[in-house]
């Protein structure tokens, strides 16, 4: 068990989850609108498990996908923060940031200030050489997120391993950052 290192942003709180957050990640799994680029909106044992896998990464790691509070506002958003894929990706290993916020938080820029924290921590604290992202070919806003931190892509796409042949969101779109250029850009 590690110690979940929470991070903060001038708006934003990225911490360890609670109990109490669950309902809110039911509804924002619930919402078809979430989950446009999913296959299916999420039940909420669905969505509760996906909590615990989570929650079980961050107590393992003390990094993951953090748990989004806004300062002084809602107490629950979503998550912004760092993942270890599970398949075998083009880029495995590999360690990706990702994101998934309530539609009402949105518009707001709190998902690309969240990933900042979060990129920062992976290239300061876990002193990683890239962080990867990659979202269904057509997720236009997760696009447009990693483009603002300052991730690029080269044209890399795949094939999801897990969506079947011919599925309308199989093909992924793979954007990486690397430590020295995300320096280049803090300047
Ligand atoms: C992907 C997702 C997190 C993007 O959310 P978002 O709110 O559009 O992203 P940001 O936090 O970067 O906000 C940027 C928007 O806020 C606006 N904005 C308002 N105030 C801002 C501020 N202070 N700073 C920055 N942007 C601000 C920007 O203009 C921008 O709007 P635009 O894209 O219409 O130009 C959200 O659509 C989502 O949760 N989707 C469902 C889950 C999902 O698909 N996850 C990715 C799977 S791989």
């Amino acid at each position: 068990m590690c110690e979940i290192f929470p991070l903060e942003t001038d708006r934003l709180r990225l911490r360890a989850w609670r109990d109490d957050d669950l309902p809110a990640f039911a509804a924002l799994n619930a919402d078809p609108r979430v989950m446009r680029y999913f296959p299916a909106p999420l039940s909420s044992t669905q969505s509760d498990a996906l909590a615990d896998k989570i929650r079980l990464f961050m107590q393992q790691h003390g990094w993951g996908l953090w748990a989004l509070e806004v300062k002084g506002g809602a107490p629950f958003i979503g998550f912004v923060g760092l993942a270890i894929p599970a398949d075998d990706l083009p880029c495995s290993p590999c360690v990706e940031i990702g994101w998934r916020l309530a539609a009402a938080h949105w518009g707001k820029g709190y998902a690309s200030e969240a990933a900042e924290a979060a990129l920062h921590y992976a290239f300061e604290h876990l002193n990683l050489a890239e962080v990867v992202s990659f979202t269904a070919d057509a997720n236009q806003p997760s696009r447009r997120v990693m483009e603002r931190i300052g991730m690029t892509s080269k044209g890399e796409s795949f094939l999801h391993p897990r969506l079947p042949q011919g599925h309308p969101l199989q093909k992924h779109v793979l954007y990486r950052l690397g430590q020295q250029l995300w320096r280049e850009q803090q300047c």
